[in-house]
């Protein structure tokens, strides 16, 4: 038996975290092990009738779950930065999930912006830092709001937190990838210091790992090579605000958000399962959202606490879903309700 802690969130967070849920729930009785969720009413609705955020108090009882599976947070009546900051940023750094992992996999069948290339071309994993660099919120204003006014915003990096990043990306590789190809995603050529740092011990953690075939590109030219090589890349390790744009491109050649999942890790503690689109307010209580994306961080999630042949088998059914059904990956193009989806992918595990 496993606890989670669910985290519906905004927008359409809750009616992708149901759809994901009713899933795990069909997969676990195949599977003979159980699930045992508790909800957590956190998000912008929350805060707009209460004013809290995340208190302390929430904090701590979720570093007892297992995992934590998360909808979306972002609220139009919320100012940007207040959720993100309060809420899912904080949750990222107060439970030290050092790891963002993010999957770019094309299915069969689904479209992909990308001419001339499919599945067997799309096919690599985002390791992104998620505890460090420009997103550490440190810096300052010097006479803001005067025509002097100097905004400083600083990218922090530490051997601790680069090492232990660098070493997951490379545990990663080397258990879980047949290529075994790792690129580091930086830009030594002007970020002369973190990158240097990121550079320098890449190559020395690499030398612990002669199997794995090390390659580093700038972050510019990986944008390029993603849109006209991504066939060239097996897992991509980089810094958080590069992870964080990277990952959107990589969403977007897999078929789009609507499939896009991501785990925020931390190996052997409270982790934290979320699509990653975002809350998608427009499309909220419509019933046109695409599951997908929750449904595979649902299976991540179980790929984490151990459960690997129900994750397999959740992922292959959302395979078939993808490439036999729907029209598209958009919300409201599917060609399916947000709840047809999921009966669809039940019917396949
Ligand atoms: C993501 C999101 C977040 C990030 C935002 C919502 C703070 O874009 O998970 O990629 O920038 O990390
Ligand atoms: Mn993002």
């Amino acid at each position: 038996m496993y606890n989670i802690a669910v985290i519906p969130g905004d927008g359409t967070g809750p009616e992708q975290v149901q759809a994901g849920l009713k899933v795990l729930n069909a997969v676990q009785e195949k599977f003979d092990f159980k699930l045992e969720t508790v909800k957590y009413d956190l998000g912008g609705d929350r805060y707009l009738q209460t004013g809290e955020i995340l208190p302390d108090s929430v904090l701590e009882e979720l570093k007892n779950f297992d995992a934590i599976y998360l909808g979306a947070i972002g609220h139009p009546e919320v100012k940007p930065g207040i959720l993100e900051r309060g809420l899912l940023l904080k949750l990222r750094f107060e439970l030290d999930l050092f790891i963002n992992l993010r999957p770019v996999k094309l299915f069969p069948g689904v479209y992909t912006p990308i001419k001339d290339k499919g599945p067997e071309d799309i096919d690599f994993v985002v390791v992104r830092e998620n505890t460090e660099g420009l997103y550490a919120g440190t810096g300052r204003f010097m006479h803001k709001g005067t025509n002097d006014e100097v905004a400083i915003q600083e990218s922090i990096n530490t051997r601790f937190g680069v090492e232990r990043c660098l070493r997951y990306a490379f545990d990663y590789c080397r258990a879980k990838r047949k290529q075994k190809k790792l690129t580091l995603c930086g830009k030594t050529n002007v970020l002369t210091y973190a990158f240097d740092l990121w550079e320098r011990t890449f190559n020395e953690l690499g030398l612990f790992y002669p199997e794995i075939e090390r390659n580093y590109a700038h972050v510019d030219a990986i944008c390029m090579w993603m849109v006209k090589n991504p066939e060239w890349f097996d897992v991509i390790v980089t810094d958080n605000m590069f992870g964080d744009i990277i990952t959107d491109l990589g969403a977007i050649i897999q078929g789009g958000m609507g499939i896009a999942a991501g785990a925020n890790l931390h190996p052997g503690q409270v982790s934290m399962f979320e699509p990653i689109g975002g809350s998608a307010p427009k499309y909220a209580g419509k019933g046109v959202i695409n599951p997908l994306a929750a449904i595979c961080a649902g299976a991540m999630m179980l790929d984490y606490l151990g459960q690997t042949d129900a994750a397999a088998c959740i992922e292959k059914a959302v395979g078939a879903v993808c490439s036999s059904k729907l029209k598209t990956l958009n919300a409201a193009e599917m060609g399916y309700s947000t709840d047809q989806v999921c009966e669809l992918v039940i019917e396949h595990l």
